[in-house]
């Protein structure tokens, strides 16, 4: 296991004093991640990959300038090419992608000649190493294989490379979001590495997020307390939207959450950002249009549960790249704003939450679990003239199993009031096109959801929610107990008491995992 003894030592045969000494006594390391968009366009992906690789550096150059110790780069982001249909052809990708050694032996790629690792994977061995930083990036990786199909196995991987820019840690990506030309491996492998600051991260890769493991089992069998994540989400309404379970996976496991994600407007995908725990969202970023940007914040170290030092949002910075420093921006067709992707709500019990002031309790159940809601209104109804746009209000509950994405089945248990378009429940996973102006006629001066459920490791609650701007509500804004009643049951509440006219969603978002039947 991990331990202070054996970290110092390590230090002093690599480091200088020194610099051991203020890495490790720091209660805060300054993590970064990236929020990129990358090229699509190209010859091969071979190509597309070193074009963005040299992209890849312009951050890593600046997170040097900013005292940067780790960054994310998001999933897909390196070899980030559109094959034409069919979209997942192996023989597509094979050319493509990168042997890797072992990690164990954490060799140096950087100008490894004898080795088969592919050029630009070299190159950001070299980049990590020239400045000194924890890298994390994500790969197509191929392994030959004996008596398989073609000969060879082919993984969606995230690499670490150390400051010295040896490899120190590979994660193979275990749930598949549809990727039907990617193999996994027969079993989720937990991937930790271990830093010259004092910290021990966790990886995984984007829909890994929704399940128990790898991601839960990092933090609850191996204590894991910091988090690299690298996705290419696709965001849906109301629910399932990139920073909203990003802040709620890592709230409710009290963990440093380091978010990086693909950004691509057009299909669905944004959404990075840096959060710790139950000290709070630190810095995020949600962006409607084609955006590069860093996010860099300092990020404090988790020691016997605690964090050492309260966040410090003044030690942040998100540092917007122009389409002259990084061009990538351009070349996609302009967009208003971000496709947003909707949550299948046909299985749900819906109630209509009528809009009359004062205070009001309801219960909604469905599958045999039941929500109470207490909510507290003031309607402006004066504001509706002229046939103002506004957002009405469902309660929405669910207790089974969700087709996700129809890729399988996963076990969902929902307590939610979710906005809508109109009066008609259809409309609960939608929103209003950004550029358009509404009315907020609804403030809300709380809301309170209460709810009993099995107490058990295969079900996870997360207390989930976003403001209009898509940003979820910050730690001091809600609070959310999860209490053992008896035996087999725990109770939920989830409440906030600051008004709110801007509100999309407030949820309870539990994951079944008992139910799960995928693949
Ligand atoms: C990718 O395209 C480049 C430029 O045309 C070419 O030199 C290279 O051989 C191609 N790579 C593969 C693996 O086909
Ligand atoms: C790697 O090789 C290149 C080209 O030969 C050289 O310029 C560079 O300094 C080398 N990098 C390291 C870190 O040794
Ligand atoms: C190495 O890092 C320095 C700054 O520390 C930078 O000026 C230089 O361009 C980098 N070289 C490469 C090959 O990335
Ligand atoms: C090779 O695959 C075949 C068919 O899947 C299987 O019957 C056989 O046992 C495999 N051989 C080895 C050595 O794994
Ligand atoms: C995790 O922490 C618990 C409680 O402190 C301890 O009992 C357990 O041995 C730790 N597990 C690991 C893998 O370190
Ligand atoms: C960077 O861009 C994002 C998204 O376009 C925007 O929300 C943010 O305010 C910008 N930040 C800065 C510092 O310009
Ligand atoms: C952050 O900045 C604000 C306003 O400048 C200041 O009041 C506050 O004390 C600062 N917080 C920290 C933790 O430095
Ligand atoms: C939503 O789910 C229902 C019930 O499973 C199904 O009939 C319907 O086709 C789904 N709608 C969409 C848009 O996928
Ligand atoms: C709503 O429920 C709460 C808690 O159960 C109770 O205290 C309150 O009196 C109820 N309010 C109304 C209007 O029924
Ligand atoms: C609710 O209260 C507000 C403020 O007191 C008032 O303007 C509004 O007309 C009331 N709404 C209804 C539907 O009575
Ligand atoms: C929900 O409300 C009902 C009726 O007021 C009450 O009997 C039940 O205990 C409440 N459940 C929870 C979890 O608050
Ligand atoms: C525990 O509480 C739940 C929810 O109130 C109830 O359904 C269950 O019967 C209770 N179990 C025991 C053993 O008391």
């Amino acid at each position: 296991m991990f331990c202070g003894k054996i970290y110092v030592y390590l230090f002093v045969f690599f480091y200088s004093v020194n610099f051991t000494l203020q890495a490790t006594s720091l209660n805060y390391y300054t993590g970064a991640v990236v929020e990129y968009h990358p090229i699509v366009e190209g010859k091969n992906t071979t190509v597309i990959a070193e074009e963005n690789a040299k992209n890849f550096i312009k951050f890593l150059h600046t997170a040097k300038e900013n005292q940067v110790d780790i960054i994310v780069f998001p999933e897909n982001g390196l070899f980030s090419g559109q094959p034409r249909p069919p979209i997942y052809r192996r023989s597509f990708y094979l050319p493509h992608s990168t042997y890797l050694p072992d990690y164990k032996e954490s060799k140096v790629l950087c100008n490894d000649s004898a080795s088969s690792v592919m050029e630009v994977v070299k190159t950001l061995s070299c980049a990590a190493k020239n400045y000194s930083m924890y890298v994390v990036l994500n790969v197509h990786e191929k392994e030959e294989c004996k008596n398989c199909s073609d000969g060879y196995h082919l993984y969606n991987t995230n690499i670490v490379f150390d400051r010295n820019g040896a490899l120190i840690a590979t994660y193979r990506k275990y749930h598949l979001f549809g990727e039907v030309g990617f193999d996994r491996t027969p079993k989720p492998k937990l991937s930790i590495f271990r830093t010259d600051f004092g910290v021990a991260f966790g990886q995984f890769i984007c829909f890994d997020l929704l399940f128990g493991s790898p991601a839960l089992s990092l933090v609850r069998e191996k204590n894991i307390t910091d988090i690299v994540f690298s996705s290419r989400w696709f965001s849906h309404l109301p629910y399932l939207s990139a920073n909203q379970i990003q802040a709620g996976w890592s709230y409710v496991n009290d963990v440093n959450f380091l978010g990086s994600g693909y950004n691509s407007p057009v299909t669905g995908n944004t959404g990075s950002g840096i959060y710790a725990g139950r000290n709070g969202r630190i810095i995020d970023i949600w962006s409607e249009t084609p955006t590069n940007a860093l996010l860099i914040a300092k990020v404090p170290k988790m020691t016997n549960g605690k964090r050492k030092e309260p966040i410090n949002q003044n030690a942040t910075k998100i540092i917007n790249y122009s389409a002259i420093e990084i061009p990538t921006i351009t070349r996609q067709k302009s967009i208003s704003q971000q496709k947003l992707w909707s949550d299948n709500l046909s299985l749900f019990t819906t109630d209509f939450l009528h809009l009359t002031n004062g205070t009001h309790n309801a219960t909604v159940c469905h599958g045999g679990f039941c929500c109470n809601f207490t909510t507290d209104i003031v309607f402006h109804d004066h504001l509706l003239e002229n046939g103002a746009l506004y957002y009405r209000y469902h309660f929405a509950v669910f207790n089974g199993v969700l087709s996700y994405a129809k890729l399988g089945k996963a076990g969902v248990q929902v307590c939610s009031i979710i906005s809508c378009l109109t009066q008609d429940s259809n409309n609960c996973n939608k929103r209003f096109d950004v550029n358009t102006n509404i009315v907020q006629p609804v403030t809300f001066n709380s809301i309170v959801i209460s709810s009993t459920s099995e107490d058990s490791n295969n079900i996870v609650h997360f207390p989930l929610s976003i403001k209009s701007e898509m940003d979820p509500l910050n730690i001091n804004e809600f609070t959310f107990v999860r209490k053992k009643i008896n035996e087999t049951h725990v109770s939920l509440n989830y409440s906030f008491t600051k008004p709110y006219n801007n509100l999309m969603t407030f949820a309870i978002y539990g994951r079944n995992f008992k139910d799960d039947d995928f693949l």
